[in-house]
Parts: C-alpha cells; structure tokens; sequence
C-alpha cells in the first residue's frame, strides 16, 4: 500500500472518530484544505503520522478544541468587498423596504464584523428598527468575541475606508466608543443582532429569511456539503429572498441553481425564484 493510501485511510479513521466521539462530521470538507490544517495540527503537536491524532482526539478534548480551531478559517473584516454592500444598499434594499418585518441570517459569521457592516446599512437606510438580524457560526470562541462587538483599534482606518467604499453616509466613527485599543460597537447595532451557535453540518433552518448572507464558507466544503447547506438556505428563505456568496464561490453547477436567478454575477448575488 503506497503512503498516500494509507494516509488517507488514516484520515477517513480520524475524521470517524472525530464524528463518532464529537457528532461533527467533517467528512464532506475540501479534501486540500482538510490536509493542510490536519497536517499543520501533527507538527504543532510533534507527531509522526495522522493515526497518532485518533487517541488524542478521542481521550482529549483539549487536542479536539484545538483541531475546532484550526478548522475554523475565522478570517474576516469589516465591509468586506465593500462593493458587495453597496449593491445591497443601492439595490436590495428597497425591496427589503415593502416587508413588514426582515429577517437576515449571515451564516458563517465568525467574530461578526460582516453581522455589524450589515446592521449599519440597515440603520442608515431606516430599516434597523424592523429588522433582526440572526449571526451564526460553529465556532464558539469566535461568536464569544462577536457578542462583545469589541474590536482591535488599529484596524478601524481599513473598516472606515470599507464603509465609505460601500456608500457609508456618516462618520463611521458614530457606530463604535473607542476605548484605548480597542473599539466597542455601539448597543443600538448589538442589540439587533443575535449570535448565536449553528453548525452547517447537522443543524436545520430556524426562521425565514429575507436576506441570507453566506459569504467565504461553502469554500471549505465539498460539493456535497454544498448543496445540502445551499437547500437548508434555500428552504430558510421567503420567495423572492436574497442570497449573498462569497466572491469566489458560485451556485452554478450546484444542485440548487435552477431555484434562483442571478441578480448581479460579480458581486454573487441571487434571488430566490418562487418555487411551487
Ligand atoms: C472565512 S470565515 C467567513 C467570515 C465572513 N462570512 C466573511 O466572509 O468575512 C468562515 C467561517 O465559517 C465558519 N464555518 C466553517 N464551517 C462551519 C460549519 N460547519 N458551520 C458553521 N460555520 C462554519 C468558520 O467557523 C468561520 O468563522
């Protein structure tokens, strides 16, 4: 047996354990990215080869915790592709208008700035008041730092230049305290969002939604795992919602292309067809 094989056989057992002990099923991940980190965490930890990790995994939650976080790609920013924003503003956002109450879900939130980003387009546009905004992500350390809405001050400069790219109309200095280092977003914007712990491989549809933002998270999954969170968002829509990828992921070739139409290609925004 060559040593691809057997590696491969010994990631097929980690990632059985991994379910078996834990429920997450990690199975249908982006093989690529799925080796690098596994790799990554087996010289973190000084170990030879990936069966090594089983016992690890199974009889320490610790080592576990840490493979969750290697796992997790959190990386994010506020108004990020702030073009993407502007559309919403300029675009989405009157037909958001003629809904009594709007429900938006961003799916893969991580430490919230795309939650916040969203909630000032929302405010300046008279629309926070009826709005709730859902932010979920599985990655608990992640929505801990979200919740805070506290954030390093040195990257406000690039979030400023983000929001007047994306059509900001104030100072964005109006939606946080700054403290020494770091920037606390402001209450009005917190307490119309809701963070909150969903895991894409297992957890069902909670509400439904007017806009779903998944943005720069279908990338970590395979084909498969697509399409089953591409349905779950799918079924977690009004007809007629909006859905919003990242800039390098797509739902053409997926097996919900036919329920949407492509309202702006580039910027990778749908609208969902009414389905009988
Ligand atoms: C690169 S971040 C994207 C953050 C933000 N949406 C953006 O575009 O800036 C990807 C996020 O997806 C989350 N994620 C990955 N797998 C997930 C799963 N199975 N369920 C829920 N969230 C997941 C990760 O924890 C991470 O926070």
């Amino acid at each position: 047996m060559e040593d691809k094989q057997l590696e491969a056989f010994e990631i097929d057992c980690l990632l059985g354990a991994i379910l078996l002990r834990y429920g997450y099923d990690f199975r249908n991940y982006a093989q690529a990215s799925l080796k690098r980190r596994i790799h990554n965490r087996l010289t973190l930890s000084n170990l030879q080869h990936v069966s090594e990790m089983i016992p690890r995994i199974l009889y320490d939650e610790h080592f576990f915790s840490e493979f969750l976080c290697d796992m997790s790609i959190t990386v994010t920013e506020m108004f990020r592709n702030p073009e993407v924003f502007k559309f919403i503003r300029e675009k989405v956002v009157d037909k958001l208008r003629t809904y009594s109450r709007i429900n938006i879900w961003n799916v893969g939130c991580a430490t919230g700035e795309e939650a916040y980003s969203i909630a000032i387009i929302l405010a300046e546009e008279g629309l926070l008041n009826k709005t709730h905004i859902y932010a979920t992500d599985y990655d608990n350390q992640a929505l801990a730092v979200a919740k805070t809405g506290i954030y390093p001050a040195n990257v406000m400069q690039q979030y400023t230049e983000n929001y007047l790219k994306a059509g900001g109309r104030q100072s964005f200095s109006d939606y946080y305290q700054a403290r020494y280092e770091s920037a606390k977003m402001k209450k009005n914007l917190r307490e119309k969002i809701t963070f909150a712990n969903h895991n894409l491989m297992q957890d069902g549809s909670f509400a439904e939604m007017h806009l779903i933002l998944c943005r720069n998270v279908l990338i970590y999954f395979n084909q498969t795992l697509q399409n089953s969170v591409l349905s779950l968002l799918r079924d977690s829509m009004v007809h007629h919602g909006y859905l919003v990828l990242g800039d390098k992921e797509t739902l053409d070739f997926s097996s919900v292309a036919n329920d949407f139409e492509s309202v702006d290609k580039q910027r990778r925004i749908y609208r969902k067809k009414r389905l009988r």
